[in-house]
């Protein structure tokens, strides 16, 4: 059961702070993902994890808590989570990497082929961001085309240039790559189409989440696709949050529309490092060497096909076979949205706190008195419901959150809003300990 708090002029982050210290020494940042950095969270946070099982988690000076986003929404099932670890162990001890294929390499290939609909061929990596830069190579030499359109409102495809020249953190970026990325706007085929009438025969792919926090309006996926295919373009869908959470095959499942090609990841081993960029043969089969056409180099790692994290994506996979996975991410995100709105309700704060998203995948807004989006706001927020045992970056869920981990999360929300109303009425540098978090995009 998660504990609830503690002063905050206790030491109750003790050996946290010690090894915070030394991490920013030793790493820049301070984190190998800067989205858990210490200026992503607020002074009054664990600083160090040492270990999770299910929805629960417990820093290094053992406090405990209920974790919500979990592994940056990798974690779909849960922290530990028994068949998975179980799947492998027996896997480590026929060792892990060979100087042949792998059988798990065949097997792991073959259920995701049947679990995903349109995809014809796969190949794994270990990220997203690897996968989506590769779907880019195969459609530019599939097309003999250079530039991509991506879509303006989805904030990451990857950590490669093609797509960081479109953020404020661009330095170090060379010139001639910003000219290749354009941006068109989520529901609004128009302006897919008016850049290619600006760029006739040159866009070589165009990609973007199939959904994020808006629905796809009625016709639009479909319309992207049929647009594609008249500019003879290459549909990608960047599938690395919602497959595995929108549905067990995918949100191109439920929408009905399948793309040329598509990348899964986050939840494709329950944490373990696997990813798959998949599609039609006739794409994918650039990256072999039986073709007389020229091969493109297609993800072609040391470590793209350890067994370990194939035999948890096996696992993984046959789980959401058997099991309704993807059903009790969506009610356990209903319960908990609507438990969050009837807070924000009896704290009348409709104004400045929104809950949004698909429940499967919600986040939170937070505003000041004015209505106006506030880093300090969310800063307070997350150290008050840190203070009543939640970490929510985001209200995320995983398949581990049971009702009572909920109400629980509830219950802190509530609490955490009685100290943003009075924030909001006294200043919000009265309650917040240490200086708001700040967005991960920032040039300085
Ligand atoms: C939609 C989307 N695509 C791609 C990526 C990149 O994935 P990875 O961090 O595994 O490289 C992310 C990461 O957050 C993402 O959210």
């Amino acid at each position: 059961m998660a504990r609830t708090t503690a002063d905050p002029t206790s030491d109750r982050y003790r050996r946290s702070r010690e090894l915070q210290a030394r991490l920013r020494r030793a790493v820049p940042g301070g984190a190998h993902t800067y989205a858990k950095g210490d200026d992503q969270y607020p002074e009054l946070a664990p600083g160090v994890m040492a270990r999770g099982a299910g929805c629960h988690v417990w820093d290094v000076d053992g406090n405990e808590f209920i974790e919500y986003g979990m592994g940056l929404r990798a974690v779909t099932l849960g922290h530990a989570y028994p068949p998975v670890v179980e799947a492998v162990r027996a896997s480590l001890a026929l060792g892990t990497n060979f100087t042949r294929p792998s059988l798990h390499e065949l097997e792991c290939a073959e259920a995701f082929l049947a679990a995903i609909d349109g995809a014809e061929m796969v190949k794994f990596t270990k990220d997203g961001s690897t996968a989506n830069t590769a779907a880019l190579k195969l459609a530019r030499a599939f097309t003999g085309r250079e530039e991509v359109a991506i879509c303006a409102q989805h904030p990451f495809f990857s950590y490669d240039d093609w797509f960081f020249c479109t953020t404020t953190m661009d330095a170090g970026i060379p010139r001639f790559v910003y000219d290749q990325t354009l941006r068109f706007d989520y529901n609004d085929l128009g302006s897919l189409r008016a850049l290619f009438a600006q760029r006739p025969g040159r866009i070589a792919a165009v990609v973007l989440e199939p959904a994020r926090i808006d629905e796809p309006a009625p016709g639009f996926l479909q319309g992207l696709k049929e647009l594609c295919q008249a500019e003879g373009a290459v549909l990608v869908f960047d599938e690395t949050i919602t497959g595995f959470r929108w549905h067990a095959q995918g949100a191109q499942k439920l929408y009905g529309v399948v793309p040329d090609l598509s990348v899964f990841g986050k939840g494709l081993a329950n944490g373990f490092s696997l990813s798959a960029l998949c599609g039609r043969r006739a794409i994918m089969r650039l990256g072999s060497r039986e073709r007389e056409q020229d091969s493109v180099f297609l993800l072609s790692t040391t470590h793209g096909a350890e067994t370990p994290s194939l035999a948890a994506a096996l696992a993984t996979m046959q789980v959401y076979r058997t099991e309704p996975v993807v059903e009790r991410l969506h009610q356990a995100g209903e319960r908990l949205a609507a438990g969050v709105r009837q807070a924000i309700e009896r704290h009348g704060l409709a104004r400045q706190v929104s809950v949004i998203g698909r429940a499967c995948n919600l986040f939170y807004g937070t505003s000041d008195a004015d209505g106006r989006p506030s880093q300090a706001f969310r800063t307070l927020f997350l150290q008050e419901i840190i203070r009543r045992g939640v970490i929510g970056p985001s209200f995320v869920v995983s398949y581990s959150h049971s009702d009572e981990d909920i109400d629980r999360t509830v219950d802190a929300v509530d609490g955490a809003l009685a100290v943003y109303a009075r924030a909001l009425a006294d200043g919000v540098g009265q309650f917040l300990v240490g200086s708001p978090s700040r967005p991960v995009f920032e040039r300085r």
